[in-house]
């Protein structure tokens, strides 16, 4: 008996990974404190629960139709008809388990084996994965040197014969990066000189910061509208990654065989939190705001102490709720004994020595980094940045 080659090919979660780790400390008693969590630590909105509560006791228990309820699909086209004025009807609004399927179930009806997609890094460590599950092939572009936004020399350059699509993610997990007009229209500009797709992940699109301005590619643009995927979902805004509802709108010619492949994988996203998506959007935007406003908030608490610390440096967050932070000049140091090689080894010694968990920023194709994730009380933070402070103190540098 044999592991097929694509499983074996894989890599598992690195931020799971972390995150288990942490809590296995945890339950052993340690006072853990993690930014390592991809997720809101806010209760979900009161009004997710209620439509939830009825959907149950009004027996929606059932199969729903696997694109999801018309309901929830008619909501999901208004949002974006009046945030960005796109015009999409019901039946282009796919509702899926979660986000990340969907960006799956796009990629699975657009990728050929030995198809190239573009992927900006740092990047969030599932395109990369997912493309090569279906046998694609990631082409990274880097974009560390230019403040994690992507340069259009660089990604023409990266243009092959096999380039099919790319895959864009702003606000960006994990650098925090937010878009700028210019880039997307350069961005949209490339993908029609090169009949290329664009999978548009917007799922922090509701966590902007200060004068930042989050631009939808398509609004900037619509002669791509029939090229692009857009990926959204109530995860990160609403703080509902445990219901697992995501969408995605795309063209006409695209969106029954999303729906058709999400068909087979799953049949249709849980029926109790489509109903509870569903008044999260009609009723949650308020919640949406308050919890922007404490993400804000903790966000300058945070960098602020980063910038009192040796050996780190980042480039300032505008969207999401992380800060990536180049620990490079750490690298080859010595902590208690033991030289850290490279990112990983660092998060583990940090962990050990301090009981903070960060993710390596290897896990997002940026080796000499780490992610903090600012969902997280502000005396957590406080006390968090403390421990970290002294971990960086403790380093003899090399
Ligand atoms: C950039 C990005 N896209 C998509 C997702 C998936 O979100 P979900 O599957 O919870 O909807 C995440 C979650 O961490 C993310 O960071």
């Amino acid at each position: 008996m044999k592991i097929s080659a694509r499983a074996t090919r894989m890599e598992p979660s690195a931020t799971l990974a972390v995150v288990n780790k942490a809590k296995a400390l945890k339950n052993a008693g340690k006072p853990v404190i993690s930014f390592g969590a991809g997720e809101p630590d806010f209760d979900s909105p009161p009004a997710a629960a209620s439509y939830a509560e009825r959907a149950i006791q009004e027996g929606q228990t059932h199969y729903t139709q696997s694109s999801g309820i018309p309901e929830l699909r008619e909501a999901v086209a208004s949002y974006y008809s009046d945030r960005f004025d796109l015009d999409y009807s019901n039946d282009q609004v796919i509702i899926g388990p979660g986000a990340k399927p969907l960006i799956y179930g796009s990629l699975a009806s657009l990728v050929d084996p030995g198809d190239e997609v573009l992927v900006f890094s740092p990047a969030w460590v599932s395109y990369v994965e997912q493309v090569r599950l279906l046998d694609g092939r990631a082409n990274v572009v880097d974009t560390t040197a230019t403040g994690n936004i992507p340069l259009a020399s660089r990604i023409t350059e990266a243009i092959t014969p096999r380039t099919a699509g790319m895959l864009i993610n702003t606000p960006n997990n994990p650098t925090g990066a937010v878009y700028d007009e210019k880039t997307l229209r350069e961005m949209a500009e490339i993908a029609l000189e090169h009949d290329l797709w664009i999978i548009f992940d917007e799922i922090y699109e509701r966590l902007v910061y200060e004068n930042s301005k989050h631009h939808n590619i398509a609004s900037l643009l619509p002669e791509v509208m029939d090229r692009t995927i857009q990926i959204n979902g109530v995860s990160k805004a609403f703080a509902m990654t445990g219901w697992r509802i995501g969408y995605a709108l795309a063209p006409r010619w695209l969106a029954p065989k999303i729906g058709a492949i999400q068909g087979h994988l799953t049949s249709n996203a849980c029926s109790i939190a489509q109903w509870a998506s569903l008044g999260a959007l009609r009723e949650a935007g308020e919640d949406t705001l308050r919890m922007r406003g404490e993400f804000s908030r903790r966000r300058e608490i945070m960098m602020e102490l980063l910038r009192e610390m040796p050996l780190v440096s980042f480039d300032e967050p505008r969207g999401a709720f992380y800060v990536f932070v180049n620990i490079a000049p750490a690298i080859g140091g010595t902590s208690g004994g033991k030289v850290l090689e490279n990112d990983g080894d660092f998060c583990e010694a940090l962990l050990e020595r301090e009981y903070v968990a960060a993710v390596p920023g290897t896990a997002f194709l940026a080796p000499g980094h780490i992610r903090l994730s600012y969902a997280n009380s502000e005396a957590e933070i406080r006390e968090g940045m403390t421990r970290f402070k002294r971990f960086l103190a403790s380093i003899e540098a090399r």
